[in-house]
């Protein structure tokens, strides 16, 4: 038997591909997908759709899209009509609608022939095949922007466009366009373009609390009860945050410092493990940031370190970084700045963004500043500060 066992009691959970069963705080960006495409379920056949979902990485573009996808085929369904729900990733189809045709069609028909056809006969063909089974399609092309660039706008004027040439047979094929970057549309013809400003739904970052939500959700079905403390959730969720309320690296971030936890062989995922994770998921912090800093900011730092090494909490407060400060001083035969010297060292290393400063919330008794450290392991920190401390500048080199 092993002496520890994983923190993880299913990490599929937070695989890249899972589908969640619960979107969280996506309800008035679902109501209104809903809305653009209730003809579907309604009066099928009757016109088609073009909507387009933006928003910046990580803000739930590809799952919203899915779970309306699901919903709306269910209640099609219910009403015995024959609508499919198709979501391509053009990035992943090399920006080829041939590529992006073909996935979709065999979706309909698993043995279509891969070779033979050109990109207007792969459409025709399609057209035919949801002809032949009564079928409505709900195209949705994730990551638009590859398509885009490789092919520019006459592959989403060609969708919209076969619908229009059919005049007198059922309207089939609806699109659902996802872009992170809103510049590609002006890269689309003048009725693509407005057709799909007249009918987009714009993602906002997640902000903290809803990052925690998230989160939370996700760690129930992935993590054994009790393996990650609140305040590592909340370290992940401000992390998530403070990289543009991003979803993905929130839950990437999760996962990561699982696995550290589980390398360590500890039981709980630790504020440390977490840190460690943001080293590895996302080298922010440059190497050659460190030297650059004063030599007070620097022993500043190595206080912070010091105390994040040998605590487990997230965040520190002020009067304790003061204190850290002071006997690292001492320990470095060096005067201590005054107070207003060391607000100015925090402000600077915050902006730097090696450390992070909140204000201690509702509740607690007077206000006062919060400094954690993100996106180093203190260990790390501490070793590269003391290297640089010796040796002087530029000489050590951060392993
Ligand atoms: N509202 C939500 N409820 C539950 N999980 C969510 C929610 N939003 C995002 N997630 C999860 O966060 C991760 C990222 O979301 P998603 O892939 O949908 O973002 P995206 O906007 O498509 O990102 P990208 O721009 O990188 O493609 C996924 O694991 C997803 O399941
Ligand atoms: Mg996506």
């Amino acid at each position: 038997m092993p002496r520890y066992s994983s923190v993880f009691k299913d990490e599929s959970k937070l695989d890249i591909n899972y589908v969640p069963q619960h979107l969280l705080h996506r309800r008035l960006q679902l109501n209104l997908l809903n809305q653009f495409f209730r003809f579907a379920i309604e009066n099928p056949g009757k016109m088609t759709q073009r909507a387009l979902i933006i928003g910046k990485i990580g803000t739930g573009k590809t799952v919203l899209s899915q779970h309306f996808g699901l919903n709306l085929v269910k209640e099609a369904e219910e009403r015995n009509i024959n609508l499919k729900y198709v979501h391509v990733n053009c990035r992943e189809c090399k920006g080829s609608l041939f590529m992006i045709l073909q996935r979709t069609i065999m979706k309909f028909i698993p043995t279509f022939p891969r070779r033979g056809y050109s990109a207007e006969e792969l459409l025709q063909a399609l057209m035919q095949v949801l002809d032949e089974k009564d079928a409505y399609l709900i195209l949705t092309l994730d990551e638009l922007e590859a398509l885009v660039r490789s092919e520019g706008s006459d592959p989403i004027y060609n969708l919209s466009r076969i619908q229009e040439d059919r005049l007198n047979a059922p309207k089939r094929l609806s699109l659902l366009c996802i872009l992170r970057q809103p510049e590609y549309l002006d890269k689309l013809d003048p009725s693509t373009r407005s057709t799909l400003q007249r009918n987009i739904i714009q993602l906002k970052e997640y902000s903290e609390s809803q990052l925690e939500d998230i989160l939370n959700d996700r760690m129930k079905l992935a993590f054994r009860e009790g393996t990650v403390p609140t305040q590592t959730r909340s370290l992940i969720a401000e992390m998530g945050y403070s990289e543009g309320g991003n979803a993905r690296y929130a839950i990437e971030l999760l996962w990561r410092a699982g696995k550290y936890a589980d390398a360590s062989e500890m039981r709980e995922v630790s504020p440390e493990c977490v840190r460690r994770a943001v080293v590895s998921v996302y080298p922010v912090v440059r190497r050659d940031m460190i030297p650059s800093f004063s030599l007070h900011e620097k022993l500043f730092l190595l206080g912070v370190a010091r105390h994040f090494k040998q605590t487990d909490s997230a965040y520190m407060s002020m009067g304790e970084a003061e204190e850290a400060y002071a006997l690292v001083c001492e320990e470095y035969g060096e005067k201590q700045r005054g107070h207003t010297q060391l607000w100015k060292y925090v402000k600077g290393l915050s902006v730097s963004g090696i450390i992070e400063t909140m204000v201690s919330g509702v509740g607690q008794r007077g206000k006062t500043t919060l400094i954690s450290l993100s996106r180093v392991p203190a260990s790390d920190l501490e070793k590269e500060l003391v290297k640089i401390l010796i040796h002087g500048e530029g000489e050590a080199r951060w392993q």
